[in-house]
């Protein structure tokens, strides 16, 4: 069997590409090694940026996302129990929209199912084989029996753990891998919200971040070491913990309901190069952030948009021009992205071993973001999300 577009992986970056290649009669596959309820429950952030939230827009499934989403006009910034608010809106038109992760991807998988798309569930891609040749092979195991599938392009979609990245020749790409002695505890709480926008505290005992993900559910972290164990974790000690990093006076968090804990390390990979002949990678299969700034979704969507557009000429118009670019314009954003993100995760957090010179100067470098315009402002830009190289045309 050949298809023109295989794709590897049903998580945002894979769904998303296969609705938009099919709004244009592109024929593709989705393999997914989980089930659909599996994918559409994994709890990631919730962060859209403006471009994020037009591109579900622009492919038609954005009807959910307009009615529910919450946009936030900026976000507030903690140091040392101190509050400030950066008003992204004031300062550069545009604010950040909450709408969680797996929302996004029901919405996805939910109009692929309606529309009878072709999405293997509990189906792994075992190996890609041939990227250089005249068309790809993806090894699939399908009810426990091995199969083969010849498509003209393969799109790793895989995330970061994924089948289409181990099927490189060494030193195929070049990678940059960074890990961190930090973890972040997470929270999902049905409570009220505290603040009207994310408040990202910076404190001598750790970072702690409030978010959100609707009017009655609250998501909030806490700066743990990344071989933390949750069992020493009540909900008692959290909230004192949420309560000792980001209390201030005639303020508190509203408490509620924890119904559910979560760890994360903290990591970041991303690679020179996301195409390999006729392989391409997308999303977290081509490159990981620190949560810290919730640019995980954003970026895969990014790569999505350019992806689609270079397939969208390559079949609609036989001029492979943008495909031809996709590699070089992805990590020329990823590249800006995982800065941001390195940055801004050392910006609020306190690492294991820093000195008292250290941790002084982080709190000068956020006293100076909460009182000058124009740090503020390059801030508000790098939170916001840069451009998208290539839209598709639809
Ligand atoms: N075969 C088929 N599917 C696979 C395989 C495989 N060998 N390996 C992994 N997968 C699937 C996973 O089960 C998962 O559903 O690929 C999907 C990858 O999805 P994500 O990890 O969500 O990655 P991506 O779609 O790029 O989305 C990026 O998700 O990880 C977050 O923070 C990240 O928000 C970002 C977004
Ligand atoms: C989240 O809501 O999960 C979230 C928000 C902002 C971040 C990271 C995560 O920077």
């Amino acid at each position: 069997m050949h298809v023109p577009v295989a794709i590897i992986g049903a998580g945002p970056s894979g769904s998303l590409l296969a609705w938009i290649l099919r709004q244009r009669g592109i024929e593709s596959i989705v393999f997914e090694n989980r089930s659909q309820a599996y994918v559409e429950g994994r709890i990631r952030a919730g962060v859209m940026e403006k471009n994020a939230v037009d591109l579900m827009i622009h492919a038609g499934i954005g009807d959910r996302l307009q009615k529910e989403c919450m946009y936030q006009r900026g976000v507030e910034v903690g140091i040392n129990n101190s509050h400030h608010f950066i008003d992204f809106e004031k300062l550069i038109g545009v604010g950040v929209t909450v709408y969680g992760q797996s929302e996004v991807t029901k919405d996805l998988l939910g109009a692929l199912s309606n529309a009878g798309h072709n999405v293997l569930y509990e189906t792994p891609v075992t190996g890609v084989s041939d990227h250089l040749g005249e068309e790809v092979t993806i090894t699939y195991e399908e009810g426990g029996v091995e199969k083969t599938m010849t498509a003209d392009f393969v799109v790793g979609a895989d995330g970061y753990h994924g089948a289409s990245r181990k099927s490189l020749p060494a030193g195929g790409i070049k990678m940059h891998e960074n890990s961190y002695p930090l973890g972040w505890l997470g929270i999902m709480v049905k409570a009220p919200q505290s603040k009207p926008v994310a408040f990202f505290t910076y404190h001598d005992r750790g970072f702690a971040l409030l978010s959100m993900r609707t009017p009655e559910v609250q998501r909030m972290y806490l700066q743990v070491s990344n071989d933390e164990n949750l069992d020493e974790w009540s909900d008692d000690r959290i909230w004192d913990e949420l309560d000792t990093r980001m209390g201030t006076e005639g303020w508190s968090l509203t408490r509620g309901e924890i119904f559910q804990k979560d760890l994360a390390p903290l990591r970041s990979f991303f690679c020179e190069e996301q195409r390999y002949g006729r392989l391409f990678l997308a999303g977290d299969a081509a490159h990981i952030v620190p949560p810290t700034g919730a640019k995980g979704l954003n970026s895969a969507f990014a790569d999505v948009s350019v992806l689609s557009a270079g397939l969208i000429q390559h079949y609609t118009r036989n001029d492979s021009s943008i495909l031809d670019q996709y590699s070089r314009l992805a990590v020329e954003r990823n590249v800006q992205t995982q800065r941001f993100s390195w940055a801004n995760t050392a910006k609020y957090h306190v690492f294991p071993g820093s000195n008292s010179f250290e941790r002084r100067m982080q709190q000068a470098e956020l006293e100076y973001l909460v009182t000058d315009e124009i740090a503020q402002t390059s801030y508000a830009k790098q939170h916001t999300g840069l451009p998208f190289a290539y839209w598709p045309e639809l």
